[in-house]
């Protein structure tokens, strides 16, 4: 199971700080992989063994992008691995899917690991499964599902910090369909909670999880990684 953290605009450098250091004394299993993805300037020189990635990019080594960063600022820590498509990132700061496939290009090119998000608005998912799965197909355009450090997650918009998750079916049923436009691993985000992640785990094709608001507390996210060790599949 892979089990990821999304902190965004969470957790200061000192509290993250602490944080990585809390989670790393978690106890990991073999088939168990844990991302942490830290605000921009809580990214440090973490001493651990956890992956550790940037929520957000410019698809630069460096230059006049006031505002950004670039991958000299994620090198100085080692980073390797990048969230991408994320719905905030598209809906609210307004990032388009041909500025998404540039920032996944420069970073496949640069042997990034990428989380690449996508996900149905609630508008979708009141039309019904074909308007949903044509609208997430569209977020598959010109991303190159067979790179071998890909993942993807599922995140419907309308689950996203709003407590609502769809049913195990309708997680099942996407993601078996999801599964056949990429092999890529895929992990299921929106209101995972400490109550509900075994049965996620569970289900079908579901090959980890990304959590928002319930990682901010570490003891919590650490005990969605102990569930994720006693899972076999
Ligand atoms: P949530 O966020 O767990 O707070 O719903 C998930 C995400 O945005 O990745």
């Amino acid at each position: 199971m892979i089990v990821a953290a999304n902190l965004k605009t969470n957790l200061t450098r000192q509290e993250t700080l602490e944080y990585v250091e809390t989670l790393s004394n978690t106890n990991i299993a073999q088939g168990t992989k844990v991302l942490v993805f830290p605000a921009t300037s809580s990214l440090n020189s973490f001493n651990t063994s956890l992956t550790i990635g940037a929520q957000n990019a410019y698809p630069t080594k460096n230059g006049a992008f006031t505002g950004e960063i670039g991958l000299v600022h994620l090198q100085e820590f080692n980073i390797k691995s990048i969230l991408l498509g994320h719905s905030e990132r598209r809906h609210i700061l307004g990032e388009t899917q041909e500025k998404i496939v540039e920032k996944f290009n420069f970073f496949k090119e640069q042997g990034f690991e990428i989380v690449y998000c996508v996900g149905e608005r609630l508008q979708e998912r009141e039309a019904g499964l074909e308007a949903t799965l044509a609208y997430i197909q569209k977020q598959y355009e010109g991303i190159d599902t067979s790179y071998e450090k890909l993942t993807v997650a599922y995140e419907p918009v309308w689950a996203i910090g709003t407590g609502l998750v769809p049913t195990l079916v309708d997680i099942e049923t996407i993601h078996s369909e999801l599964k056949k436009l990429s092999s890529a691993p895929l992990l299921y985000g929106g209101s995972v909670k400490l109550n509900n992640v075994k049965d996620i785990y569970n289900v079908p094709n579901v090959d980890g999880v990304l959590v928002g608001s319930a990682a901010l507390e570490v003891k919590d996210f650490s005990a969605m990684v102990e569930i994720a060790n006693s899972i076999s599949k």
